[in-house]
């Protein structure tokens, strides 16, 4: 796809929302402008879920509603971000074509009722999706209101993975366009194992539920086709606006704990702007450090450029097992902590509650309980400050430190048969950050194989599967002078899912000067120990260094006596091994001597609140902003020097920071 004609362009920081006015009567429309008014609203998502409304029936489109509510935002001067409306199939679609429907992996359809009830492969769906696409951009291509497209929603939330027979038939082709022949895919899959060696295209099927375990390199290479799949879907509907439209194109991300399907590093580049959906989870340790880390993946994504968070929530969301209101001043936080790591945007989802449907009970900028409540006050403050640091807008993130993420390592580490199934890819790349971002580190999220020239401190947390080419990559840096600090499972397999032989770490070893021999995993719940006096779970391993030096080894657990911290010179540089799981603590204070080494720093020095205070700096052209946020109850102290911006204060040395409260200085002087 091309790039879009021209770039997403706002004024300031954009502050918006999810906006289904199909929910509610038109008497609501002027009241929920006139309140988005009043919040500072700017930017409103529409036509999200709009397909049955626009298109009653096939091919016969009925646009007065959307007519009405761009024609109102428009003359609000409310900018629109609009949905292509493909999102969710009206039921006359499937009723239709039931074979548009998607299948779990033990050949059951998913029924219509809920969202995405469509195969990703569907030729019916991708038609009539094109179809509508080609309808909304020729009525609104040109409307003066249209500052962003917003296709489909969520691409592959819960429909990534379909097993059907036509997604059998585009699989097929996706393998041909890969392998060329059969050789080359039966060599790539190892299917000379168990007796599965193909000898016709047609007998290749997706990986449908099987009694054993499955073929992991046909299981790798279905999650690398489902994701390009649905971004065929997303260029689809692109190509199509773009032809009548000029409007950058985006979609939403979910950069988030809890989705793996899609390799956003592939999709990238097809973006005008990287958009991202980001909700708290918590279910995990620490939800407020994986806020951060999708933050700067969502950054890493667009290379450094600023980025938009389309949704996230003011409070309690309505999918995870116990949903949550946030604190005090947390909307606050949440929000400017995503603009500190670069977002220009700071969008929820969703405007008003509903009050029907399955997301009743999730929260919303106007809750069920009206404008006289905590949030809606909040909200509107936050749109006052959004206004007031405007200026931000455009500056960008500066740091250090690279940590190496990968949705290919992510898809191979769980695949049916592994060492441990407590081991998670995930888990090990938010630890590794999680102890960076306790030392108040700043940091980048980049792809295997990106430029890592401008780094001081590289962290590859359990790049299980790494090809040969992107590993010299870091272990050239290294050579060159670079820091590095390598976990345990990385280097495994190459791309094809094929162990690297000769002791793990593959292509990692030699830099590492450690032979890893053995992988002894340990059961959750049980403690290891370290030389070092540190406690570890998770994972041990057996292995000699060849030229490393072992800082630490276990105690006791399976690899006793064998070595869990090491450190090897690589030319001019230094390879950190770590092969186990450390205590978030002891992790967080071996990371801060790595960064010592590696001369790493925080944005700003804290002389009070440390733990609880979280720093990042932008810098833009004139001047450049350190985000202060509080997130402890008690005050906090910062040295920083230049003008506070939400206050409008001077800072002469020492930015105070009120408990819970974030500031942002404008600072002149920093190089
Ligand atoms: C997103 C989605 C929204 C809404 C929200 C609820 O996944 O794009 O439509 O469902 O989550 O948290």
């Amino acid at each position: 796809m091309s790039t879009p004609a021209r770039p997403f362009a706002h004024n300031g920081i954009a502050f918006g929302c999810d906006y289904n006015p199909e929910q509610w009567a038109p008497e609501v429309w002027d009241e929920d402008i006139a309140l988005m008014g009043e919040a500072g609203v700017d930017l409103v998502a529409i036509n999200i879920f709009g397909w049955s409304h626009i298109e009653p029936r096939p091919g016969e489109f009925d646009f007065r509603g959307l007519d009405d509510v761009l024609g109102r935002l428009h003359a609000a001067g409310i900018r629109v971000n609009l949905g292509t409306g493909t999102a969710s199939p009206p039921a006359w679609l499937t009723a239709a074509h039931p074979e548009v429907l998607p299948m779990a992996e033990d050949g059951t359809r998913r029924y219509p009722g809920g969202r995405q009830a469509f195969c990703p492969s569907s030729p019916i769906f991708r038609e009539a999706a094109r179809r509508l696409t080609d309808a909304v951009a020729r009525r609104y291509g040109e409307h003066p209101a249209v500052s962003l497209w917003h296709v489909s929603n969520e691409i592959g939330c819960h429909n990534a993975l379909c097993y059907c027979d036509e997604s059998a038939v585009a699989f097929r082709r996706w393998l041909r366009a890969r392998y060329g022949t059969l050789d080359r895919l039966n060599a790539a899959w190892g299917t000379a194992f168990w007796s599965q060696v193909y000898g016709d295209w047609e007998e290749i099927l997706p990986p449908r539920a099987t009694l054993s375990a499955r073929n992991p390199g046909q299981a790798l290479d279905f999650h690398r086709f489902s994701s390009d799949e649905l971004r065929e879907n997303y260029r689809a509907e692109a190509e199509v606006i773009r032809a009548v439209s000029d409007v950058p194109i985006t979609t939403n991300f979910m950069v988030t704990a809890h989705i793996e399907n899609m390799d956003y590093w592939s999709w990238a580049a097809d973006m005008g702007i990287i958009a991202n959906d980001h909700y708290l989870d918590h279910r995990l340790d620490d939800p407020r450090a994986e806020l951060a880390f999708a933050a700067d993946l969502s950054r890493g994504l667009g290379q450094g450029a600023p980025w938009i968070l389309m949704e996230h929530s003011t409070g309690a969301v309505n999918w995870q097992p116990l949903n949550k209101p946030k604190g005090a001043g947390e909307i606050i936080r949440n929000s400017l902590t995503h603009v500190a790591r670069g977002a220009d945007g700071v969008c929820f989802f969703q405007w008003r509650a509903s009050v029907q449907g399955s997301e009743k009970f999730h929260s919303a900028m106007l809750p069920h309980a009206g404008t006289d409540t905590a949030v809606w006050r909040e909200v509107v403050e936050l749109g006052g400050i959004v206004e007031r640091i405007g200026e931000v807008a455009g500056s960008r993130v500066h740091t250090d430190i690279a940590l190496v993420f990968s949705w290919e390592s992510w898809w191979a580490t769980q695949t049916d048969s592994r060492p441990s199934r407590s081991l998670g890819y995930l888990d090990q790349v938010h630890a590794a950050y999680g102890a960076l971002h306790a030392l108040g580190l700043t940091i980048d999220i980049v792809a295997p194989g990106a430029d890592l020239s401008g780094y001081r401190l590289v962290v590859v947390p359990g790049l299980h599967l790494v090809r040969e080419e992107e590993a010299s990559v870091i272990t050239d840096w290294i050579a060159a002078g670079g820091t590095a600090l390598v976990t345990f499972y990385s280097g495994t397999v190459d791309e094809d899912d094929r162990v690297w032989t000769g002791g793990y770490t593959g292509p990692f070893r030699e830099a590492l000067g450690i032979r890893v021999e053995e992988f002894a995993p340990v059961p959750p719940g049980e403690d290891l120990h370290l030389s070092s006096g540190t406690t570890a779970r998770l994972w041990s391993e057996r292995s000699r260094v060849t030229t490393a030096q072992v800082e630490a080894s276990f105690v006791d657990g399976p690899s006793a006596g064998h070595p869990a911290v090491t450190r090897n010179a690589w030319g001019d540089g230094a390879a950190w091994y770590l092969a186990t799981l450390p205590s978030a603590a002891d992790y967080a204070a071996l990371m801060r001597r790595i960064a010592d080494e590696a001369d790493v720093h925080p944005a700003a020095a804290i002389r009070s609140g440390n733990g609880a205070v979280e720093l990042v700096r932008r810098r833009g052209a004139e001047a450049s902003y350190l985000f202060i946020v509080n997130h402890g109850s008690t005050p906090a102290s910062v040295e920083a020097r230049g003008t506070e911006l939400i206050t409008g204060m001077p800072v002469t040395g020492v930015a105070a920071v009120p408990g819970g409260a974030v500031r942002i200085v404008r600072e002149e002087a920093v190089a």
